[in-house]
This record gives structure tokens, sequence and C-alpha cells, in this order.
């Protein structure tokens, strides 16, 4: 693979050289692109004796072409990686600002998988516009390496240590072995959904939508045309291998799904549909009931994931969650063999960090025919690239 390897202005900076050794060993091949402030911390000379190629630092560099050096470098790399991160190029991403080589190379890089390993002081990693950018970027598909807590530069300790170059390798790796999804068809469902009590009220869940977004941009990135059927959420999403289809009640669900499901080669369920639905809805808003309230008669929704698993034919692969509370490995063993499922992705509501609304995730996938596979605590992004690399790798 083709990788380059973005480096600014933290102290953090003299570890990159080895995580550029380590990309190099695996076999990648290497660009660096350093800000001003990088070159504070990290020699040019020691960058490009170990990656083997000179370094891009300024954009008006009489050895560059600079009239389209960074179109050339977004062409030749596959994937990016900024190690370390500042909360300055993270801001000049999160709202559009190229002016230098590096931020330049970033925004005509959107398009292909860029991962960023933040490092700074404690406070400003909690700073809210930091942590609203982080967020943003989170939300167009870049994947965030969690920083590290410990020992700072500064003299304290806390969250913003960048990752050893051993870690963040650990997270590319991943990355780098990446299915080639392309002409492949998948389904994905996302988010909660809204069952329909009067004109102005629902019953619904606190499903964000992340976790299916972040499987939806994954596989989009690995080259599959993506049909993203999600229930109500916030979340934006722009890749042009997604076609994004908003319903709102698990009805709508169910129509959209069963309807792509028969062209698509592989489908992730991930939403969390509710399983009932008020049996009548009001079409205005209903009235105080007085002090004997009010009794709500419900039916249950069709089963979506089980329907495509009656569907489903020997050459497609159809993988589900389960959120389980109790008895986790066995309710999900269930689950696969009941709803005629190939994968299964259990999600533990025990684990501190994941489930619903939160930016991370840890998750055992089980296959049909016993087999697991743990995923550490990571972002919704890393658990996405380990589910398609895991059940589509070799399959799909
Ligand atoms: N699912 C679905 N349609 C439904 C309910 C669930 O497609 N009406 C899918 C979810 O998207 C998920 C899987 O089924 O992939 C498991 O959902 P979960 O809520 O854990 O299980 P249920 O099948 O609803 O079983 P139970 O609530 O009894 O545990």
């Amino acid at each position: 693979m083709n990788i380059l390897v973005g480096i600014t202005g933290g102290i953090a900076a003299y570890k990159t050289p080895l995580l550029v050794r380590l990309l190099r060993k695996a076999g990648h091949q290497v660009k660096c692109v350093a800000t001003r402030h990088a070159l504070q911390f990290v020699t040019p000379l020691t960058l490009e004796t170990v990656s083997g190629n000179k370094i891009y630092a300024d954009l008006f560099d009489s050895n560059n072409d600079h009239t389209t050096e960074h179109i050339s470098l977004k062409d030749w790399g596959d994937m990016m990686v900024v190690a370390p991160a500042t909360a300055n190029i993270i801001g000049k991403m999160a709202t559009g600002i190229g002016d230098d080589a590096l931020s330049t190379l970033l925004l005509s890089f959107m398009r292909k998988p860029i991962y960023l390993a933040p490092a700074m002081n404690t406070q400003m990693w909690e700073c809210p516009a930091v942590q609203r950018n982080i967020e943003y970027l989170r939300c167009i598909g870049i994947h965030i390496i969690e920083p590290a807590s410990g020992d700072l530069a500064c003299g304290t300790t806390g969250t913003g240590r960048m990752p050893e170059p051993e870690e963040i390798m650990q997270v590319l790796s991943s990355a780098t072995r990446k299915p080639d999804l392309s002409g492949k068809r998948v389904l994905v469902t996302a988010g909660p959904t809204y069952e329909r009590i009067d004109s102005v009220r629902f019953i619904g869940n606190y499903s964000s939508g992340k976790m299916g977004f972040a499987l939806a941009q994954v596989l989009a990135e690995h080259g599959a045309h993506v049909e993203l059927v999600t229930g109500p959420t916030a979340l934006k999403i722009n890749h042009p291998n997604i076609h994004r289809v908003d319903i709102e009640s698990a009805r709508e669900m169910y129509e959209a799904a069963t309807a792509a499901f028969p062209t698509c080669q592989a489908a992730i369920l991930s939403a969390a549909v509710a399983d009932f639905r008020p049996d009548h809805t009001a079409d205005h808003k209903l009235k105080k009931q007085g002090a004997e309230g009010m009794t709500l008669t419900l039916v249950q929704n069709p089963d979506i994931l089980a329907t495509l698993g009656t569907m489903k034919t020997q050459d497609q692969t159809l993988i589900g969650f389960a959120l389980e509370t109790d008895n986790e490995m066995d309710n999900a063993h269930k689950k696969l063999e009941k709803k005629k499922l190939d994968y299964i992705v259990l999600n533990s509501l025990r684990d501190a960090g994941a489930g619903f609304g939160v930016d991370t995730n840890r998750v055992t996938i089980i296959s049909r025919d016993g087999k697991t596979h743990a995923t550490p605590l990571l972002t919704k992004g890393q658990v996405a690239e380990e589910i398609v690399n895991y059940c589509l790798g070799s399959k799909s």
C-alpha cells in the first residue's frame, strides 16, 4: 500500500520515524508530509532516511511541482495517517482550511481513508471546541485513534498522549488488510425506528446510528456500493458509493430492506428495530386522559433480520447484531441459528464504553461454524473495520 504519513508540531513527532519504519517493514511505501512546526521536533533528514522518499513540507518549495503536488500525492496515496495530529490540524480539517502542504493535501484526500492520532495536553484535548471538531471529523468518516492516558510532556498526567507506534500499527493493520469489495452491493440497516402513537408522539430507543454509519463508511471505502437504510438520526454521511434511504418505522425499514436484499451480496443489520408498535396511530394529538391514564396496546413488528434469513441464497452473507444483558454467548448463538445468520456481532451492554450513543464499542463476532473473534474497546469506525474484514474479508 502507498501510505502518506502527516506529521504536525507536537513533541510526539519524535516517535513518528519509528512508525514510518514499522510501516515500511510491513511492506508499505511511505511518503512523509510535515508542517513547518513538525520540523522543529524531527528533522527532514531523519524522515527522508526512514521513508526512503523526499519529504513534503513547503507548498512552494522550488523542488516541488507546487501547483499540483497536493493533487499528485493525493493520487499516489491509498491511505493517510497523521501522527501526531495537533488541535490546530484537527481544527483546520474540521473547518476546511488549507494553508500549507499538509492541510491542503488532507482536504483533497477526504474521500480516501484518513487516520488521525491526536496528541496534546489534556485540557486542550478536553476543550469543547476540539471535541466538537473531533466529533465532526468522525461524522464524516475520519478515523480517530484515541489518545492514550499517561505522563504528558508538559509534566502532567492525563489523556492526550499519542499511542506508541506499535499501537498505531495495530489499528492501521486492519485497514491495510482491506478486502476489495468493488462491484459488491451491501445492505446496512442503522439507527432506531420510531413507532407513532399520535401526530406528535412516538415510541423510540436510544440508538444513535453511529455503528451502522461507521459500517457504511468502511464498506464504501472498501469499494462496495452500500444501501444504507436508516431510522431517524442526526448523522450525516457523504460518500459516492453510499445510497441512503431514510425511513421512520420498523415496517418502513422492513419494506426498504426486503426490497434491497435480493440484489445485495451481503447485509449487515445493525439497526435497533422496535419490536412493538401501537396497534393504532391517532392522526391528531391525543388529549390528556384524566386520572385513569390510558392503556396503549402494542402489536409485534416484523423481524427484518429473520425475514432476510429466510430469503437468503447460498452466495449471500447475512450478519446480525445481538444486544444482550444476560447469558450473552448462549443467547447470541441461539439468535444466529434461529435467524439463519452467517455471523452475529454480540454487543454487551455491561461493558463501559460500549453500546448506545457512545463513540466506542467492544464486540464479539461469532460465526456459524462456532468460531469467535473478540475485539478490544475500539472506536465504532475501528469496530466496523474489524466486522467487515472478519466477515467479508474472504467470502464476499
Ligand atoms: N432486528 C430486526 N428486526 C426486528 C428486531 C431486530 O431486523 N424487528 C435485528 C436487529 O437489527 C439486530 C438483531 O435483529 O441485528 C437482533 O436484535 P435484538 O434486539 O438483539 O434481538 P431480537 O431479535 O429483537 O430478540 P430479543 O429482543 O428477544 O432479544
